[in-house]
């Protein structure tokens, strides 16, 4: 086991690079199963999710070369399974977009229960309302999914909520089936458009994706024979945002899409923090002492619940009364007992948090209780006066690359040490 020991309080400045979005890569790497060739994926981020997907896809028989560590080539030429075991699927959330690749290459999947992040209560009830829309038969038993069909057709299907990972699946699912699917109040978030991208860079015919309504219009088959690249991973790019406005610094974030940030610079902006966004980077910085906001997480254009522990470290020594207000997962505010212990003074009632702003925060040994209240305790631990030791890095490693390298690049003291069993 290992923690990360910071000693603080330092004011984060300087330029940090941004990797490829964890959650556009994790869509992407599965749907490579759906061509029938080879392409190449560039941007990569160099984190435990991506090797986990990759030793899944050549279990099932892809061939997987890594030209460095952001780069893959990938055959999907010959698939040799449709079976994915829950010791390999259980290790992260997005292994369940392996149902939608393999149910629309092989007309089959067994894929184990996936794993990821404790947030509450995480169903996939809306996935399945997509693969049966399509005319699969789907079943859930002994820890495995099992979907089914002798030929997927073409649908309309409607969510009852906005779903990520449900608007994903279908996609994935509907590329290669007959005629035109239509999927109605589908997600927006800039990881949709970057998984259509792809698919329609390897010959797929996908519209309307970054809208809530997306037509998909079945191909015969995916050629590959191309290079894509990842989108920017805008929740990295938020939390060194984020990270700037809590130390005090001053940080200029690079290689990210401003536009994909707007919530979140409103919100800088709203507490008194201070950004300069420039399309493709943005210069964050702070200069007073920031103040209360009131904020709800929502699907994207909304303020991403993935940046709302992050957040949270911001308002908890804001001046003031802030409220957080959590509408998409149940469990998202665990992070704040691990904040208290740091001398924050936050109250939960639900899905509500209350923020009574405090001066300053003080060093704490504290756990990553999942991988954005990871990201969030270490920015405390940065911004905290005295030693913060982070336990609990797993949560971190799958979904930030190099997370205290490029802290330290900044500025920040901080350390990985073995921890005694
Ligand atoms: C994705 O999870 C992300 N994960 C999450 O990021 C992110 O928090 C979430 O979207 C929201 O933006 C990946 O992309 C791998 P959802 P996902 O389906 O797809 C309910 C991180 O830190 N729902 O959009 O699983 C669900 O309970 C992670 O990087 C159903 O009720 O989220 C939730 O309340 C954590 N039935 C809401 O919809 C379903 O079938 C949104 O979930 C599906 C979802």
């Amino acid at each position: 086991m290992e923690k990360l020991v910071i000693t603080g309080p330092t004011p984060l400045r300087g330029h940090v690079k941004i990797s490829g979005a964890k959650n556009a890569a994790v869509a992407i790497i599965p749907a490579t199963i759906l061509i029938n060739g080879v392409c190449t994926i560039e941007n990569l981020p160099n984190i435990s999710d991506v090797k986990s997907y990759c030793e899944i896809l050549e279990n099932l028989g892809v061939k997987i070369k890594w030209i460095n560590k952001h780069t893959i080539q990938v055959d999907s030429r010959h698939i040799t399974s449709s079976f994915a075991p829950l010791d390999l699927t259980r290790k992260f959330r997005a292994s369940y977009y392996l149902i939608g690749s393999l149910l629309g290459r092989c007309g089959h999947a067994e894929v184990g229960l996936p794993g990821g992040c404790n947030l509450g209560p995480r169903p996939i009830d809306q996935h399945i309302k997509g693969f049966e829309a399509l005319g699969a038969t789907v079943t859930v038993s002994n820890g495995n999914i099992t979907a089914t069909c002798d030929k997927l057709r073409a649908n309309s299907i409607y969510f009852d909520m906005v779903s990520v990972g449900a608007t994903m699946n279908t996609i994935l699912a509907s590329v290669l089936a007959e005629g035109t699917t239509t999927i109605d109040n589908a997600a927006k978030e800039p990881h949709i458009v970057d998984l259509a991208n792809f698919l329609n860079t390897m010959g797929a015919d996908i519209r309307g994706a970054g809208t809530d309504v997306i037509k998909i219009n079945g191909v015969k088959e995916l050629k590959g024979n191309a290079t894509y690249s990842i989108v920017p991973d805008q929740i990295e790019a938020g939390t060194f945002m984020l990270a700037a406005i809590a130390s005090k610094g001053d940080i200029t974030v690079e290689n990210c899409i401003t536009k994909h940030l707007e919530p979140v610079i409103a919100k800088v902006l709203e507490i008194g923090g201070n950004v300069e966004a420039n399309g493709d980077h943005a210069r964050v910085w702070w200069s007073k002492r920031t103040s209360k906001a009131n904020i709800k997480t929502l699907p994207y254009p909304g303020f991403p619940t993935d940046l709302q522990s992050q957040m949270g470290v911001c308002l908890s020594m804001s001046s003031g009364t802030s409220i957080i207000n959590e509408s998409i997962w149940e469990s998202r505010f665990q992070y704040a007992q691990e904040l208290n212990k740091m001398g924050a003074n936050i109250t939960i009632s639900g899905k509500t948090a209350v923020f009574e702003g405090v001066e300053y925060l003080y060093g704490a040994p504290v756990t990553a209780t999942d991988l954005r209240a990871g990201a969030a305790l270490i920015m405390a631990g940065i911004s905290a006066n005295g030693v913060t030791e982070v336990f609990n890095l797993h949560h971190i490693d799958r979904g930030y690359e190099n997370i205290e390298e490029k802290f330290r690049s900044l500025g920040a003291k901080i350390e990985r040490q073995k921890v005694e069993e």
